[in-house]
């Protein structure tokens, strides 16, 4: 385990995107892990600057998202189809052919059919390489809330209420925000090979604690990432304030 301290979330961006690309420049056509919302953003901004820069290239880089809703249309702006088209497929040049998101469409049966296709697609794919990380202020990995099992895998889960309450900025009304989510597991997560999470923010500090140094348990989904070899937390100061 690696905890990295910066003083903002660019500077944390920065550090985790160095990282990111070092494990990917190892491999020739690398599967990376990708996350959506406010946290992963200045990272795919400096993984960005380093595409410019020729100093990475995502153009062969498979790709497995982490999640998303059920019950929105792939086209929808906030779907995290569209998030990964916009904040990681177009910014890292990486072909939206080798991208993968999970699928929340269709009936109730296609979707839990498409969740175990998708976990069985990332394991003929060789596993992720990197998985990039945000949490959630209830210590959420992908979409497992507290409760979710250590080896749970892909499939549709319920939103927590404090979720649901968290991911309304992104929705004109609370009521619209969708109530389910198709998420990689907790033990799809760990199979990858490393994991850089990136976490902003003081409503960040208290699950940062109890993710590194509360106990290791299902009240705090990422607490469990402690139990893998290769895991780096890249923090700016408020999510770190809480750290003894
Ligand atoms: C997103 C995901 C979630 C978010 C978490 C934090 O794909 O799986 O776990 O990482 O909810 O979201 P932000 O970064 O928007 O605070």
């Amino acid at each position: 385990m690696k905890i990295v301290i910066q003083h903002s979330p660019s500077d944390a961006g920065r550090v985790a995107a160095r990282q990111i690309a070092s494990t990917l420049r190892l491999q020739q056509n690398g599967i990376i892990g990708l996350a959506t919302g406010s946290s992963p953003q200045p990272l795919y901004e400096a993984l960005a600057a380093l595409v410019r820069a020729g100093e990475v290239s995502f153009a062969s880089t498979r790709g497995f998202a982490l999640d998303e809703y059920v019950g929105i249309d792939p086209d929808h702006p906030e779907s995290y189809h569209s998030i990964i088209a916009r904040d990681a497929i177009a910014p890292l040049g990486m072909d939206p052919r080798l991208v993968r998101v999970p699928s929340g469409s269709g009936s109730v049966e296609e979707v839990d059919e498409a969740a175990v296709e998708y976990e069985a697609a990332i394991r003929e794919a060789g596993g992720v390489d990197v998985q990039i990380l945000g949490i959630g202020a209830n210590g959420h990995i992908g979409f497992n809330e507290p409760g979710s099992a250590a080896d749970s895998v892909t499939r549709r889960v319920d939103l927590a209420p404090e979720t649901i309450a968290a991911n309304s900025r992104f929705f004109p009304s609370v009521a619209d925000v969708p109530t389910q989510a198709v998420s990689q597991g907790l033990g799809t997560i760990l199979s990858a090979r490393a994991i850089v999470l990136v976490a902003n923010g003081s409503e960040k500090a208290q699950a940062v604690r109890d993710a590194l140094e509360g106990p290791i348990e299902a009240s705090c989904p990422a607490s469990f990432l402690r139990e893998h070899d290769d895991v780096t937390f890249c923090l700016d100061e408020q999510a770190a304030a809480l750290l003894s």
